[in-house]
């Protein structure tokens, strides 16, 4: 352990130092600058006054300590929420949480009780990255509000609270408004993810008593497709051993995600031919690259260090050779012009987050925010081509529903790559599944996607959205959420009941 661990950060700073030699990985933006960037991207500023020891008001949960520190927030927010609540009574919440198995790290988190009911499902939302915010889904994308430009909040009415009761976490340590004061705190792949974040579930749902009997459902995007697997298997496992409280995992979902590498990479030249942003001789060319990319992945397997550090550069040339082909796509929705740092404007979140009065609401103190931490991207650099499928087939198999959607026009984590591993997932129902048609996902009489499912298995390719789909498509993704969660996502009933009601008779 010692050892693999210290020769994973041997390799780490290795990396570190060439990396910006390296033509632009996956993420160009995050070629680290200088060690007091790097120092800063973690929040690990030594003698940094820490609002926490101080704190004494809402403080919930007990032990050594309060490990869980949660203040209700009364953020002025504008239009119409859609409930007869005000937002007091609807409850949003901002906390920190002192992880248990770590030196010093807290993790942020936001919490938004439903603008349903209360006894809506739980649902946990987990950005990528790795080391990307869940904040930039609280206002770009399913947060219960959105920032107008001149920075007041305005209520999103396809929020996703408005069917769930919604958490997002800012994981794993260093992401966002998480800390630690010490750097051994820092995760290199799933296994301290998943152990973190079960710890923080232990937490929040000793704390919050009343929705431990709620359904409860993993969602996310992105490089999430890692971490929703491996924390679906955690909480699984630690169900089945009785490890502590009984959590009440219904399912999870991934939104363009990266979870089999192997099969997505080999998808990226496939998909850019088939959409014309390179030619089929180019996409040629590139695929020569990916027998060594596979090889590598190969050699990763679910432990190794060198050969993925190896296959993620071997690998992502294939991905970055494409871009150098194209005239600065956005690689997040290839409709678009690759503009900003994320290739989105994403700046009003920063300066939204940055005022006085949203940090003392959010108990942040001085901590700066970090939207995407360069160094919790590097320390997870090896986890990047392990293959996370491999956990999935024994939880559908036991029922766990599982949903993969994706955007049509996300290249990064695109959807034909996601469509060949779901179809190739070695599960009991598998034939059932692959032979299952892609049938059209109507949201208000129109067709939104293209959904195949079989049964706790489904696949929607996401209609005029790119990697954000609930940020492109926010009215068809809640329509989504609902559906899934009411287990009417194949049947399509939510159609038929607004649109075709004498047909109904033939359903029941
Ligand atoms: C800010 O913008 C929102 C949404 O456009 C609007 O409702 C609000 O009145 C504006 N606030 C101020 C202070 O101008």
């Amino acid at each position: 352990m010692t050892i693999s661990l210290s020769l994973s950060l041997l390799l780490l700073f290795c990396f570190l130092s060439i990396s910006s030699t390296l033509p632009s990985s996956a993420n160009p933006n995050f070629v680290p600058k200088s060690a007091e960037d790097l120092i800063r991207a973690l929040n690990l500023r030594p003698g940094f006054p820490d609002v926490l020891e101080s704190e004494t008001e809402d403080i919930i949960g007990g032990g050594d300590g309060p490990r869980l520190i949660e203040k209700r927030l009364d953020l002025e927010i504008r239009g119409d929420s859609g409930s007869d609540a005000s937002v007091e009574e609807l409850g949003h919440h901002a906390g920190y949480y002192r992880l248990e198995h770590t030196h010093a790290a807290r993790l942020f988190y936001f919490f938004f009780e439903s603008r349903g009911k209360s006894n809506d499902p739980v649902v946990l939302w987990l950005t990528g990255g790795p080391g990307c915010s869940s904040e930039l889904a609280v206002f770009y994308e399913n947060g219960p509000f959105s920032i107008a430009d001149n920075l007041s909040l305005v209520w999103n009415n396809y929020g996703w609270d408005k069917a769930s009761n919604l958490i997002y976490v800012d994981q794993p340590t260093g992401t966002g408004f998480s800390y630690s004061k010490d750097v051994r705190d820092l995760r290199f792949g799933e296994k301290g993810v998943s152990d973190d974040l079960y710890d923080f579930l232990q937490a929040f749902f000793t704390a919050h008593p009343n929705y431990r009997k709620n359904d409860f459902y993993i969602t996310g995007e992105s490089y999430a497709g890692h971490y929703i697997p491996a924390i679906a298997q955690r909480v699984y496992r630690g169900n089945k051993e009785k490890q502590g409280l009984h959590i009440n995992l219904k399912g999870f979902a991934i939104g363009n995600g990266l979870t089999d590498p192997a099969i997505q990479y080999e998808a990226y030249a496939d998909y850019a031919v088939e959409m014309g942003i390179i030619t089929k001789t180019s996409g040629n060319i590139i695929n020569k690259i990916f027998p060594v990319c596979e090889l590598g992945i190969k050699h990763c397997g679910s432990n190794g260090i060198l050969a993925c550090l190896a296959s993620y550069m071997v690998c992502n040339s294939i991905f970055t050779s494409i871009l150098a082909l194209t005239d600065n796509v956005n690689y997040y929705d290839i409709r678009k012009k690759c503009e900003g740092t994320l290739c989105y404007d994403f700046s009003n979140m920063d300066k939204f987050l940055n005022q006085q009065s949203v940090r003392t609401a959010l108990g942040v103190g001085d901590r700066k925010f970090v939207s995407c931490s360069p160094l919790v991207y590097e320390a997870m650099i090896t986890d990047w081509m392990k293959n996370l499928e491999v956990g999935i087939p024994a939880l559908v198999d036991d029922g766990i529903k599982v949903l993969i959607y994706a955007g049509e026009y996300d290249l990064i984590c695109n959807w034909l790559g996601n469509y060949r591993w779901v179809n190739s997932m070695k599960w009991s129902g598998q034939k059932m599944f692959v032979a299952a048609p892609m049938d059209p996902f109507t949201v208000d009489g129109e067709e939104a996607g293209l959904l195949k499912t079989y049964g706790p298995l489904s696949f929607l390719k996401v209609h005029n959205a790119g990697h954000m789909v609930p940020m492109d498509q926010p009215k068809a993704a809640l329509e989504m959420l609902k559906r899934w969660i009411g287990g009417d996502l194949g049947e399509d009933r939510g159609h038929l009941r607004n649109h075709q009601p004498e047909e109904l008779t033939s359903y029941q």
